[in-house]
């Protein structure tokens, strides 16, 4: 597995992550439910914030099988700091527990610059300011699907604050890639957390994501 991973990251490398455009499947708008929470009375409070990501379980690299995904721990912590609500982004065909065929599967996304509907869309995105995004580096990039989300939602005058979780790759350009799908936000600087630490070792990154927040103003 680990010569797959540093294959993945050669052939990132070689290629520059390079997309062409074809292949866009519709997405789908169906309502979903958000995970509802009382702001606290903090300073961040007068902001309605919320906290969208997308995250897989099953099979993961460095961390074995999973039942929480990395992404989704952080973003759980993010929401309970802020007393924000939560959104989770789900494909609409769900991506392979097996660790290799989701990476097959999600070069073939890359290279076609495919986007692959979600399951359900956040029915209520007009009532928040600021929306934390969340998701794995793939490929040196976001996930098709969170590209699908961004591209199917309008982000005008919102805050945009991106995160990741990753094996080695950092945030690896995406929150250019976010500005792009979101012309009109203001996405402020983003932040990236070892994948292994979000599950094995949460304190420290816990840490990294409380300076950040903080450094944030909020
Ligand atoms: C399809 C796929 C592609 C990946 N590509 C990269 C990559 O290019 N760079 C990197 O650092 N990690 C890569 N990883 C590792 C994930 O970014 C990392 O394990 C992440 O924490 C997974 O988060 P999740 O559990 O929320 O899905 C990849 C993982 C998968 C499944």
């Amino acid at each position: 597995m680990k010569k797959i991973f540093l294959l993945m990251l050669m052939i990132l490398t070689l290629s520059g992550c390079g997309n062409s455009a074809q292949d866009k499947t519709t997405a789908e708008t169906a309502k979903a439910q958000v995970v509802d929470k009382t702001p606290a009375p903090t300073a961040a409070a007068d902001k309605k914030i919320l906290v969208v990501y997308f995250s897989r379980t099953g099979e993961e690299y460095g961390v074995g099988r999973i039942t929480k995904g990395n992404t989704a721990i952080v973003a759980d912590y993010i929401a309970q700091k802020l007393n924000a609500n939560t959104f989770e982004v789900k494909a609409a065909t769900p991506y392979p527990d097996e660790y290799e065929a989701c990476t097959e599967l999600a070069k073939q996304e890359l290279e076609s610059n495919a986007r692959p509907a979600f399951a359900a869309n956040v029915g209520n995105l007009a009532q928040y300011d600021t929306i934390f995004v969340g998701y794995p580096i793939w490929w040196g990039a976001l996930p098709r699907v969170m590209m699908t989300f961004l591209e199917a939602n309008d982000f005008s005058g919102k805050t945009i604050i991106p995160f990741c979780t990753h094996g080695g790759s950092g945030l690896a350009g995406t929150e250019r890639e976010i500005k792009e799908a979101c012309p009109n936000a203001n996405v402020l600087q983003g932040l990236a957390i070892s994948g292994r630490a979000a599950q094995n070792d949460f304190t420290a990154a816990q840490k990294d994501v409380d300076t950040w927040i903080k450094d944030l103003g909020y």
